[in-house]
């Protein structure tokens, strides 16, 4: 049996995307992390269906929370709070995780808190690496989001800087892979054939980093021109008959989201005088990301948490976790009337 004490014990709901993610946190300890995915059932189509996500969501809910359960060898009563995305996302899938959430809260009578996702992906953290210094920088990127918060509190104060004014890191990564004809998502393959090629090979261009960006866009970022610099480019040499260097393509444009994003984070840990950056989201798997922050922060004497790629991904945990910091911040459960919002602020930490 688990030990008993301590802090409340925070079921966590995640389904804003393609991912059922159910898990137990008890203060900073992770208890357990169940994920299903329907991601094979997207593959096919080239992108992620609301449809076919949400009635995934719908039967895979209860086999993961009866999974989480019991890996934790938890009784459902033992649990003291439920947390759930409550958004931004898919709004057909986030009903699922919503309803199932406030079934649990009201059959269990314990309270609800509707939490949002991208601050997840940040508060995850806490239990990898330990408690959350007074202040840090949080850089959130996946196929959905790339944003550069403040956090002064995970459960009460979040700031954001900046974030996307066009696609996300990952969907860039993503469109770029089909353009060069590879298996979506795109992502990891270009990671894969960069680490083969010259990142200096083609200069491409850094959005929104000119001298006249830096009053309205600092810590915004931009992929769209990037994404079509690349497509001219390839298609110029196609045009001329000429082989693709693949892995020099992929190699320069991964190097130029890297620069753009570890650029603007860094300028924006100075501005604050911030010295831990937190990093989170599916696209922290990206290794030029990865080793462009490592190399950078260090030289910026910034300390760099990355939690294992497992816990960057969508998941129940981010929820748990972000549940349980909320919960000991003694912030009010939300009312069993609450929707979904599918662009939920990123200021608004719960609903
Ligand atoms: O967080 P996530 O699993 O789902 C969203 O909420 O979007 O992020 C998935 C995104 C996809 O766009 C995928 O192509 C990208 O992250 N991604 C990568 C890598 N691994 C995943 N992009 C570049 N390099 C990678 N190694
Ligand atoms: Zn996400």
């Amino acid at each position: 049996m688990p030990d008993q004490s301590g802090p409340p014990l925070v079921l966590g709901i995640e389904t804003s995307c393609d991912e059922t993610g159910v898990a137990l946190v008890r203060g900073d300890e992770l208890l357990v992390d169940a994920v299903a995915s329907s991601m094979d059932e997207h593959a096919r189509f080239g992108g992620i269906i609301p449809e076919v996500a949400s009635r995934a969501h719908l039967e895979a809910m209860i086999p993961t929370i009866e999974r989480a359960l019991g890996t934790a060898d938890v009784d459902v009563s033992e649990v003291d709070a439920i947390a759930v995305t409550a958004g931004p996302g898919l709004v057909g899938p986030l009903t699922i995780g919503a309803s199932a959430a406030k079934a649990l809260a009201l059959g269990l009578g314990k309270p609800l808190y509707g939490v949002n996702h991208v601050i997840g992906h940040a508060a995850v953290d806490a239990l990898v690496d330990g408690p959350f210094p007074e202040r840090f920088m949080a850089l959130v990127v996946s196929g959905g989001h790339s944003s550069l918060l403040l956090v002064d509190d995970i459960a009460t104060k979040v700031t954001e800087l900046g974030s996307t004014l066009d696609d996300a890191a990952g969907e860039a990564f993503d469109k770029v892979g089909r353009l060069l004809g590879l298996p979506y998502p795109g992502g990891p393959h270009i990671d894969r054939l960069a680490r083969e090629g010259n990142p200096a090979a083609i200069r491409f261009p850094r959005g929104l980093t000119a001298a006249k960006d830096q009053d309205k866009h600092a810590y915004d970022f931009s992929f769209s021109g990037l994404k079509t610099a690349v497509a001219r480019w390839v298609e110029t040499k196609r045009d001329a008959g000429e082989e693709l260097p693949l892995p020099d393509v992929a190699a320069s444009f991964a190097a130029a989201v890297a620069d753009v994003l570890t650029a603007k984070t860094i300028a924006a840990c100075h501005r604050h005088g911030v010295d831990t950056l937190v990093v989170g989201g599916g696209f922290s798997a990206n290794s030029q990301l990865r080793d462009m922050a490592a190399e950078r922060c260090a030289a910026e004497g910034i300390t760099l948490r990355i939690p294992p790629i497992r816990y960057c991904t969508d998941n129940g945990a981010m929820i748990a976790a972000l549940g349980s910091a909320v919960v000991a911040a003694g912030v009010a459960p939300s009312n069993l009337d609450i929707g979904v919002d599918s662009s939920m602020p990123l200021t608004t930490i719960t609903v």
